[in-house]
């Protein structure tokens, strides 16, 4: 069966990756990609994709309402996956205004627009940030769909109050509504201030590589691809009103990671520096899989090891992707933030 689906946010990394996953698994499928191209949005990860003709890309802001209603008048959506959202927890703790504006109003923006026009799914792309942090002495302990939200910087703050508004639409409108909470993604197409490609970055340009705090804390890394195939199989399996933990059991610690991109680059440990912690850091991400597990018998296709080594692979082939990123604005935004740790 042919459909249109609105994918906002596809300009940025898990966006990107998912519109390229998209037009590749349904090629009789309309991919429309809503993106307002802020600073974290890349034209030149849609061009391969650009000459498509089941692709159409809209520059618009999510939370412009005339121009979200005009384009759901216009494109009649089957379905729309909201990726859409300021990410980066530094920038939420410098200017925390912005987060609740995007990943709050504008998520309201396309709910309204759901409700108006009828769809046949609405998904929202969370965070496993919404449940807080796990103590780094209880490696017992997971985030299931049924933990409380409990929510450190803002960042998370915001994307847990969407996700709250994703339900009360579902309950009071009847809009169908899915939610996914994933662990970290790692693989290409990602911005460079985040943990991975930023150190990939920092390593080949033999810049200091900034470990915030111990480096002790741990996230639970999944390839981007495995989170994308996750959201496809709750689009097209899950149920509505439901909530999906995605995650594939492989928990690392930031300076392990560090030095293993580092190993595989044969580049020296001296370059790791270790800087002012993260205000509010969290300690420890894990998710339990289970329920996507049993439910949508899913699993993540790419082992770590595996990953790790597309990725920088993919970095290392793709120098120029990234290069106009760090040469051009995000100079200004590293120094800023860096400079003063
Ligand atoms: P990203 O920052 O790389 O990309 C965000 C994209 O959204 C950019 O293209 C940007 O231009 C666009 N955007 C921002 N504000 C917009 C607005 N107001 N209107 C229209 N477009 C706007 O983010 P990402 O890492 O790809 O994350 C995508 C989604 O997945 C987010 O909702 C994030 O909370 C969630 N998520 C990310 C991770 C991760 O590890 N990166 C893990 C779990 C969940
Ligand atoms: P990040 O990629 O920002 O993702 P999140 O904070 O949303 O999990 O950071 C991942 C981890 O890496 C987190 O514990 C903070 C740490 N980190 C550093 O040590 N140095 C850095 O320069 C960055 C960006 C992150």
């Amino acid at each position: 069966m042919s459909m249109t689906i609105i994918v906002t946010g596809g300009a940025g990394f898990i966006g990107g990756n998912f519109v390229h996953y998209l037009l590749k698994k349904y090629p009789d499928y309309r991919i429309v990609c809503v993106d307002c191209l802020t600073y974290a949005g890349n034209m030149e990860t849609l061009a391969p994709v650009m000459q498509n003709s089941n692709f159409r890309f809209v520059k618009v802001d999510i939370t412009d309402r005339e121009n979200i209603f005009k384009l759901f008048e216009e494109e009649h959506p089957n379905m729309v996956v909201n990726f859409a959202a300021e990410s980066h927890v530094d920038r939420s703790i410098e200017n925390p205004g912005v987060f609740l504006n995007t990943n709050i109003m504008g998520t309201q923006t396309l709910l309204d627009a759901c409700r108006k026009f009828g769809i046949d799914r609405y998904h929202q792309v969370s965070t496993d940030e919404v449940y807080g942090d796990l103590p780094l002495d209880r490696p017992d302990l997971f985030f299931t769909e049924t933990t409380s939200l409990h929510t450190s910087s803002p960042y998370s703050a915001s994307k847990a109050g969407a996700d709250l508004l994703v339900q009360a639409y579902n309950r009071t409108f009847k809009v169908p509504t899915t939610i996914s909470r994933c662990s970290n993604n790692y693989g290409p197409y990602h911005f460079p201030e985040k943990l991975i490609p930023l150190m990939i970055a920092n390593a080949l340009n033999d810049k200091p590589l900034p470990v915030y705090g111990e480096g002790i804390n741990v996230r639970d890394w999944l390839y981007v691809e495995d989170h994308c195939a996750a959201i496809d199989l709750i689009l097209h399996k899950g149920l509505v009103g439901e909530v999906y933990n995605v995650g594939g059991h492989n928990e690392m610690r930031n300076i392990d990671i560090v030095k293993l991109i580092l190993k595989h680059l044969d580049k020296p440990e001296s370059l790791i520096t270790y800087v002012k912690d993260r205000a509010g850091h969290d300690m420890r991400y894990a998710i339990d899989p289970t329920k996507i597990h049993n439910e949508l018998g899913w699993l993540p296709a790419t082992k770590f090891a595996d990953g790790i080594q597309k990725t920088i692979q993919w970095y290392l082939d793709n120098r120029g992707w990234w290069e106009h990123i760090v040469n051009g604005e995000y100079q200004n935004y590293y120094t800023k933030m860096y400079g003063k740790k």
